[in-house]
């Protein structure tokens, strides 16, 4: 009986096809899950990495709720055209306070997971407001009315109680200074000395939208700014044992 004949007889025969086909599987998923309980860590540590800050995480959230992950990902493949068009491939490291992640694989819109800093705070104002008025050829929905919806942090510490459950190192200091720190961020005038020590130096502080008062657009572009530089990677090395 050849190789085919024999084949045709498992074909045929769908309780023996489905114990094969189970087999195989199985012995596929061994081998690709079975290595990783011997490795001690499967994510490298990059320096620079932190938890979002306070108005960062506020901003994520309304990403999330506004479903911008329906139409862009945030994951920069290690393929050339991609690392020519967004920058460094993304590391496992870069989404690893990310409570859900948002890697994605529908690209409606650009990838976004390096944005931060490639536009000015006013471009990502005029482009949430009407996205036509600076790519006229645009399919993204205006977001507009998030500069109206003023929000005052309330919640945010609870948000980050949360997040520490599921492994963010937030410290009981930042959990506290939650609220002022979101208020701080969004304002250059206050005093921000705490949210940068907690934070970091690299931490932007601004008047994101450029109108009195924290609305979610400030909260929306302080995220949008920090996406994907935190790692610095003009001296950043890959380790090479992986
Ligand atoms: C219906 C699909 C769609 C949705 C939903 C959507 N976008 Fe977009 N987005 C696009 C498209 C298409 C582009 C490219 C054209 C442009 O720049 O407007 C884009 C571009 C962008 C850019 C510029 C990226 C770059 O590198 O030039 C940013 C930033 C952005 N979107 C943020 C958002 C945010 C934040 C949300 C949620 C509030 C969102 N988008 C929701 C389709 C979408």
């Amino acid at each position: 009986m050849s190789i085919l004949q024999k084949h045709a007889v498992l074909e045929k025969n769908v309780t023996l096809l489905a114990i094969f086909a189970f087999l195989v599987v199985t012995i596929g998923g061994l081998v690709q899950i079975v290595p990783l309980f011997y490795l001690e860590n499967t994510i490298e540590d990059v320096e620079g990495m932190r938890p979002y800050t306070p108005l960062e995480l506020a901003g994520r959230e309304v990403y999330l709720r506004e479903g911008c992950y329906v139409c862009h990902s945030q994951m920069i493949r290690p393929m050339r055209d991609e690392v020519e068009r967004y920058g460094h491939y993304s590391l496992a490291v870069e989404s690893k306070y990310d409570h859900p992640f948002q890697w994605g694989s529908k690209r409606t819109g650009p990838d976004l997971a390096r944005v931060g800093g490639r536009y000015s705070d006013e471009w990502h104002v005029d482009h949430l407001r009407n996205p036509q008025s600076v790519v006229p050829e645009s399919v993204m929905p205006k977001y507009g009315f998030l500069e109206a919806k003023l929000i005052e942090g309330t919640y945010i510490g609870d948000l980050m109680s949360t997040n520490r459950m599921v492994g963010v190192p937030y410290s009981d200091e930042m959990i506290e200074a939650a609220q002022a720190d979101f208020l701080a961020q969004a304002d250059p005038d206050s005093d921000y000395d705490g949210l940068l020590e907690r934070y970091g130096e690299n931490v932007n502080v601004r008047n994101f939208d450029g109108a009195p008062g924290v609305s979610e657009a400030d909260a929306l572009i302080a995220y949008l700014q920090m996406l994907g530089t935190l790692v610095d990677f003009s001296t950043f090395t890959p380790d090479a044992s992986r």
